[in-house]
């Protein structure tokens, strides 16, 4: 191939047009290397002529052929020039000296748009050599002379032989044809009718090869079922010459195509036979006559050619004329099968080719369509074509209407997929249940497994599924798994909630037996979303806004309810915190003692936070995001837990020798002060005496051992029992006995910090009917209204320097009475508390207690 390029384009023509009454007057420029012709049309007996220029030079004539790249004055004298008068513009492309390369032919023009237009083309290479036309996709569509193209751009080539023209065929665009090669010389004809825009299909013009026939024409058969036809040149009158005609097809994958001769007319031969030989894909060769049945429902690329035989020419002698036609149809046969959703509420299916790639062609119900829905409630007729399995995915829509709150299933709804039809051939990649719920009701979700598990960078799911939770509105809550180690027991969700199964580390879906969500509903609940959280001992927890690592949606709000046991102290970190600029309002991060609205601390986003923030008991964290003005807000929160004995465990050790000395340095003075008073009657000891066995203070010692079991060493004793004796009012024999649980108790310090609601002290309260003084500093009592908050005995909250540890046994000890006192809290729930209460009874049994049980 030679490397000049010809940079030609056709009809970049700059006109001037001006309308004198019966006249009509345009200035033309034709681009270099083109002619513009105006003639009359055939057979047009209208008085009208073009002339160019004006004045004493104008020449007037029925054509007009402008060759030169200058303005010219082109004047009509009639006013509608477009009926008379056709344009033709013509290029010439001679390949034949320079070898020429690819030449875009471009015809860039929306003028003489008044006209009928011809764009015509003449291309000429080396003798022997053809030239070859490459149309881009689609390609063109050989249509019948008689017929016309959808779009009004009819495409014609001539060759010129010497035996004279022959009209290799007319095409339209949108069709299979890529290229033509011609041999030696020719024409390319664009027609458009006048009032059409020009949109012509940018094909290239280059040298092709050396001749091996008079035409080769390739086409990429379109995915079956389709259908091209074809035809000879000088169709219907036929061509004489011995001459070959070869067609190239492109087969599709997956697809089978059969040839039909439609109509054939034979030549009066001479000398030699039409022969039809056929290049399969496999390279085997089939040579047939155009009489014979041709090839039939074969797969893969294939050629034909066609060659004339020496034929006897005349004007009523037909010539060869042939018009075939090739069929693809689908090779595989399908996959049929049924899906009956009749019996399952709210179930709907849809599945997807997710590779465009594929051959893959799926029906419902006989029509073939690119996504197929199954709707709820419906039985369908499915088939699948060529569908590889990986290639399909079927996702599996369950809507769930709740039981309105009122009417509320306690037990709740277990979420399960259901069993699809077997048949099917497809596994399940999704299964999403939508939960609605009426009258503002809130959906409470539950692991059936024991709790679940936020899945953040930092820690991740692992788990075979993964649960996307979601409200409706589509904003994203969080990604979950069911876990045996997870720390949400409970996520309730104002509004309707979407939840969806898809597989992390299994393939299909519906071998997933087990349920993944308990779902029950409950009153609506003030903020967006709430979690009851008990966090893990072995290792931190996170806790993430809704739509993290995205923003919450603005002026939505998120609780966390975070029961820490009482062995242990949490440490709140903001691992993460994005703030927006708020519009209206303020963002708000608030934490605060459950039992206690006075401790809370909040903070907005214009303010700093503090990392770590310790929390001694059970308590919550709320958010609400502001409407921003930009940004958002998102924040990822962890908790860790602290075993809290540990910390004090040396501290009261210390304390413990401390009291120690003082005691032994106590006895000596006894000793001493009854050495003196001369072994008078022994003194009954002012520290305790233990209601169970009666110990006489000359016999108490304390053994080393004592150390171990720090029994003697009480976080918060009732302070009445402690200080009973001392006081004037009180008798000194109080019953405080149980207290020691038949330890001896040594000493006792002075109790500062505030005494935490233990169920424990209430209890001992109750069993031991002490009498309580009013206006006391101390409530021992718990706070009623929190009381069914706690369904353990909790860790008291320790204050600066005070000092305070429970013995485990007594521990048990309250435990067991607390549960057995039937009456003991007289208290008045109100509706909303006496809710909170049953879903802390529920949420009791989910307690991971042998984990706390083990830790201790
Ligand atoms: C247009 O011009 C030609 C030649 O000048 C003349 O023969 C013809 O009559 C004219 N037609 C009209 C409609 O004026
Ligand atoms: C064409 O006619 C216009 C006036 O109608 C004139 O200004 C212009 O110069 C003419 N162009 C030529 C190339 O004669
Ligand atoms: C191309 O042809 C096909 C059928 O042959 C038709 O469905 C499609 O609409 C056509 N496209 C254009 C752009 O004409
Ligand atoms: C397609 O062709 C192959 C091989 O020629 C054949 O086995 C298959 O049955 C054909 N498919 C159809 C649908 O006829
Ligand atoms: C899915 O499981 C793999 C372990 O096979 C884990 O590494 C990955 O983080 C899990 N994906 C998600 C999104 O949690
Ligand atoms: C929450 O955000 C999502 C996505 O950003 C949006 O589609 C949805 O409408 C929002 N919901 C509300 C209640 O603003
Ligand atoms: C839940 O969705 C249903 C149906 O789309 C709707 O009628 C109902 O109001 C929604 N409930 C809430 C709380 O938005
Ligand atoms: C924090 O959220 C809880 C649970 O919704 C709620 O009961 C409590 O009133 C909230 N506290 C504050 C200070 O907003």
């Amino acid at each position: 191939m030679g490397s000049c390029v010809f940079p030609v384009f056709i009809g970049l023509v700059l006109l001037q047009i001006q309308k004198i009454s019966e006249c009509y007057e345009m200035e033309v420029t034709p681009d270099s290397g083109t002619i513009v012709i105006f003639s009359k049309k055939e057979g047009q007996r209208l008085d009208c002529s073009v002339c160019k220029d004006a004045g004493p030079s104008q020449t007037c004539n029925s054509v007009l052929k402008l060759t030169e790249a200058r303005p010219t004055n082109v004047t009509f004298n009639c006013s509608q020039p477009g009926d008379i008068f056709t344009v033709e513009i013509n290029q010439q492309i001679d390949c034949s000296t320079t070898g020429c390369s690819i030449v875009a032919v471009h015809p860039d023009s929306t003028r003489f748009l008044e006209f009928s237009r011809t764009f015509t083309w003449d291309l000429k290479v080396q003798a022997g050599r053809m030239f070859q036309l490459d149309f881009p996709s689609p390609g063109m569509r050989q249509i019948k002379p008689s017929e016309s193209c959808p779009d009004k751009h009819t495409y014609t080539i001539i060759t010129y032989q010497r035996a004279g023209p022959a009209t290799i065929g007319t095409f339209c665009g949108n069709g299979t044809i890529s290229r033509i090669q011609v041999l030696y010389r020719g024409r390319v004809t664009l027609e458009v009718p006048k009032g059409t825009d020009l949109n012509p299909s940018n094909f290239k013009v280059s040298m092709g090869p050396a001749a091996t026939a008079l035409v080769e024409v390739d086409v990429k058969l379109s995915r079956g079922p389709s259908s091209a036809d074809f035809f000879t040149p000088n169709y219907p009158t036929g061509y004489y010459n011995l001459e070959k005609i070869k067609w190239n097809f492109v087969v599709q994958p997956m697809n089978n195509f059969t040839v039909y001769f439609r109509q054939y007319t034979a030549p009066e031969c001479q000398k030699n036979t039409v022969m039809c030989d056929y290049t399969l894909g496999d390279k085997t060769s089939i040579t047939k006559a155009p009489t014979d049945i041709q090839p039939t429902n074969k797969q893969g690329d294939f050629s034909l050619t066609l060659t004339n035989c020496d034929a006897r020419k005349g004007e009523i002698v037909p010539g060869l004329s042939l018009n075939f036609n090739v069929e693809v149809f689908r090779s595989g046969t399908p996959y049929v099968c049924t899906v009956d959703l009749r019996n399952e509420e709210g179930l709907s299916l849809q599945i997807e080719n997710k590779n465009p790639e594929s051959y893959c062609e799926m029906s419902l119900n006989s029509e073939i369509q690119e996504k197929i829905v199954v709707p709820a409630g419906t039985k369908a007729d499915l088939s699948f074509l060529d569908c590889p399995v990986q290639d399909l995915q079927l996702t599996a829509t369950k809507v769930i209407d709740c039981p309105s709150v009122s009417a509320r299933d306690v037990s709740g709804t277990l979420l399960t997929i259901p069993a699809l039809d077997s048949s099917l051939p497809v596994p399940l990649h999704q299964f999403t249940w939508l939960l609605r719920v009426q009258d503002q009701g809130t959906v409470d979700l539950m692991s059936p497994k024991g709790s679940l598990h936020q899945s953040v960078p930092d820690k991740q799911c692992n788990e075979r599924v993964l649960l996307v939770i979601s409200e409706t509105d589509g904003s994203n809550i969080g990604l979950f798994c069911s876990a045996a180690e997870g720390a949400v027991q409970k996520i309730q969700i104002k509004g309707n909630v979407s939840i969806t199964v898809t597989p992390n580390n299994t393939k299909d879906l519906s071998q997933e037996k087990e349920p993944f969500l308990k779902v029950s509903t409950s009153p609506e609940i003030t903020e967006n979303v709430i979690y009851t959280v008990i966090p893990l001992i072995l290792g931190p927890m996170y806790l993430a806004t809704p739509n993290w690592p995205d923003g919450m949606n603005s002026s939505s709000s998120v609780s966390w309810i975070i029961y820490v046991h009482q062995e242990y102290t949490a440490e709140l970190m903001f691992s993460n915190i994005v703030n927006p600029t708020c519009d209206s309002g303020h963002t708000e991060v608030t934490v605060g003692p459950l039992d206690s609205q006075v401790q809370t601390q909040t903070w907005r986003e214009d303010q700093s936070f503090p990392s770590p923030i310790i929390q001694q008991q059970s308590f919550y964290l709320n958010m609400s995001n502001c409407e921003p003005k930009s940004g958002r807000f998102a924040v990822l929160s962890k908790i860790s837990l602290q075993k809290e004995s540990k910390k004090f465990l040396g501290i009261i050790l210390a304390v413990f020798g401390v009291l120690l000395l003082l005691i032994i340095i106590a006895l000596i003075v006894v000793c001493v002060i009854r050495k003196r008073k001369n072994k008078s009657n022994a003194n009954r000891s002012s520290i305790f005496i233990p209601r169970g066995k009666n110990v006489l203070p000359g016999n108490a010692t304390f053994p080393k051992s004592r150390a171990d079991n720090e029994s003697h060493v009480y976080a918060s004793i009732d302070d009445s029992t402690m200080y009973g004796h001392l006081d004037k009012n009180q008798p000194a024999e109080v019953d405080s006995g149980a207290w020691s649980n038949g330890h001896q108790v040594d000493g006792y310090r002075p109790f500062t910090g505030p005494t935490d609601s233990i169920p424990a002290a209430a209890d001992s309260s109750a069993e031991y009917s002490l009498d309580r003084r009013e206006g006391d500093v101390f409530q021992p009592f718990l706070n009623p209204a929190t009381t069914f908050n706690l369904p353990r005995p909790r860790t008291p909250l320790i204050s600066q320097g005070s000092l305070r540890f429970e013995d485990r046994r007594m521990m048990d000890n309250t435990l067991n009475t607390f549960k057995g006192a039937g009456d003991i809290n007289p208290i008045r729930l109100s509706a909303d508390e006496s809710r909170l209460q049953l879903q802390m009874d529920s949420d009791s049994d989910s307690y991971p207690e042998p984990e706390y049980e083990d830790a201790m």
